[in-house]
Parts: C-alpha cells; sequence; structure tokens
C-alpha cells in the first residue's frame, strides 16, 4: 500500500503543478500590463491626499504625529510609500536571481519554468514603475544598509526552493494586504491606487504559484533543512520588516530620524499594522509547518504575530 502511494504520488503532482502553470500561463497571456503605457504618468500627483491611508504611516497615533500639520502628514505618507516601493525594489531583484536559479537545472518545456520566465517579466515591469513611481511622489531613492544589502545577497545566492518560495510568498502577501487596501480607498492620491491595483493583478497569480509550490515541496524535506528554513524565513521576515520604513522619511518632514524610528518601533498602531499586513503569509506558513515555537519568537519581535 505505502509502495503505490510513493510511485503514483510524485506522479500526480507533477501533473498538478504543470496543470496550475498552464492555467498560469494562460491568465498571464490575457491579463499582464505594461506600466509605462497602462500609467498615466503625466498627471500631477495631488499634494492634498495622502498616499496611503493615515493609520497606515508608521507614525499615525504617536506624539510625534500629533506634532505634524496635515501637510506634513501627507507628505509622510507619500515618502513611507515611496521607502516601501524601494524594499519592493530590493526584493524583486532577489526574487528575479532566485527564479533564475530555481529554473536553471529544469526542463524548459515545462509550463513550471514557462511561468517561472513569465513572472520574472512582471517583476522586471513592476521594478520599473516602482522606480518611476518613487521619482513621481517626489521621493529620493532610499537605499538599503550594508547589513540588509549583505544579507539580501546571501539570500538570494543560497536560498533552497522552500525558501525562495517562502520568502516571495511573504513579501508578496504584506505587499498584496497593503495594496488592496489602497486600490480601493477613493480618498487616496490615484497614481498609489492605480500602481497598487496593477501589481495585485499581476502578483495575485505569483502567490498562487508560490504557494503551490511551497506546499507540493516542503513535506519532501528532511527535519534539518525544514528546520533551517523555518529559521531563515523568520529571519527574512525580521530583516524585510525592519527595513520597510526608511529613516530618510521622518528626516525629509523635518523630524529627527533616529527618535521618529523609535517612536514607530515602539507604536502599538504601526505593530498592528504590520501583523495585518503578514496576516495571510503567517496563516498560510502556519498551515504548511514554517512556523514553529523557537522561531515564533523572531516573528512577535518583527511585529508580525
Ligand atoms: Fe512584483
Ligand atoms: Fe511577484
Amino acid at each position: 500500500m505505502s509502495t503505490a502511494a510513493t510511485t503514483t504520488t510524485p506522479r500526480l503532482r507533477t501533473t498538478e503543478r504543470e496543470d496550475i502553470a498552464g492555467r498560469l500561463l494562460r491568465s498571464s497571456a490575457k491579463a499582464s500590463y505594461d506600466p509605462l503605457t497602462t500609467i498615466d504618468w503625466d498627471r500631477p500627483v495631488d499634494l492634498d491626499r495622502y498616499a496611503i491611508p493615515p493609520h497606515r504611516v508608521s507614525l499615525y497615533g504617536t506624539e510625534l504625529w500629533d506634532q505634524l500639520t496635515e501637510d506634513q502628514r501627507k507628505e509622510l505618507s507619500r515618502q513611507e510609500v515611496a521607502s516601501v516601493a524601494c524594499v519592493g525594489i530590493w526584493f524583486e531583484a532577489i526574487l528575479m536571481q532566485m527564479l533564475i536559479r530555481h529554473a536553471y537545472d529544469l526542463d524548459p518545456t515545462t509550463n513550471h519554468v514557462q511561468y517561472s520566465y513569465t513572472e520574472i517579466g512582471d517583476e522586471c515591469r513592476h521594478s520599473v514603475m516602482f522606480a518611476r513611481f518613487v521619482t513621481k511622489l517626489g521621493a529620493p531613492y532610499y537605499p538599503l544598509d550594508r547589513v540588509g544589502r549583505a544579507l539580501g545577497r546571501f539570500f538570494k545566492t543560497t536560498s533552497n526552493g522552500p525558501l525562495t518560495f517562502s520568502a516571495a510568498l511573504f513579501v508578496e502577501e504584506l505587499l498584496d494586504q497593503m495594496q488592496r487596501e489602497i486600490m480601493v480607498d477613493e480618498d487616496l492620491e490615484q497614481l498609489p491606487r492605480d500602481v497598487a491595483r496593477l501589481h495585485v493583478t499581476e502578483e495575485a497569480r505569483h502567490m498562487r504559484y508560490a504557494r503551490e509550490e511551497l506546499i507540493r515541496d516542503w513535506p519532501r524535506r528532511g527535519v534539518l533543512t525544514r528546520a533551517y528554513s523555518r529559521l531563515v524565513l523568520a529571519l527574512v521576515a525580521l530583516h524585510a520588516t525592519e527595513r520597510l520604513i526608511h529613516p530618510g522619511c521622518y528626516e525629509r518632514v523635518g523630524l529627527d530620524p533616529r527618535q521618529a524610528r523609535r517612536a514607530a518601533a515602539r507604536n502599538p498602531h504601526w505593530r498592528e499594522s504590520k501583523t495585518w499586513f503578514a496576516r495571510q503569509a503567517v496563516e498560510t506558513f502556519t498551515a504548511a509547518g514554517l512556523m514553529s515555537r523557537p522561531t515564533n519568537r523572531i516573528w512577535r519581535r518583527a511585529g508580525l504575530l
């Protein structure tokens, strides 16, 4: 009986993998967008509107928030969404390299590998879109600190299958939660809403691809690989979340960056937002077995649990 199970399951799973990738490829053929022509880049940004809902700004509800004028708060909302876009570009570069490494050893005539290439193409366009978005918001490029850059370099070079797809899922779910709220909020500036809508549409396929691959791959991994992957995933979540808001954002609205950073770190509203951004990812990881008591402490420290 166990022999039958081990001989039929892999074949079934491969078929399922191909079916899903085939569906994702058909969906990509129907609904993929070029942000350079889909988004109106000539429309001026309305400075009277928030770029993200005020309650999602990292300082919302703090004493520093009370000291800011309404104009400064709106400016901070633009800088913070620009900072998140810079982190998005950073992560998309990591993801593209991980997907190339994933496809390197596999058969390119499969739907699975062709979807991987398709996703890389999507991410290329997204990174150009996010870069333009940052400029259009009147924000600078918020570069990553040296430690973050080094950690990213290590991770994108060494990630195994479960880490590639769980890290992808973590960042994509985080942005997805944020952007779904932005795209439907009619009080917000139009540009972030347009960027969010385009990204949400294409990322839905990426998340499906990552989730399916992760759930398929995880049970085949040994105890050590699983323990290592749980730990590294928790560290990825911690380091990525800590870097979402660059301290330079606070400086742009005249705040002391160190003081504002501390205020944000202690802000229960911001913590609640982070937990809310991560909730879908955490749910998937809990169901799949990627969370554990020791690593949950790291997730909690990151404000994600
Ligand atoms: Fe993307
Ligand atoms: Fe993606």
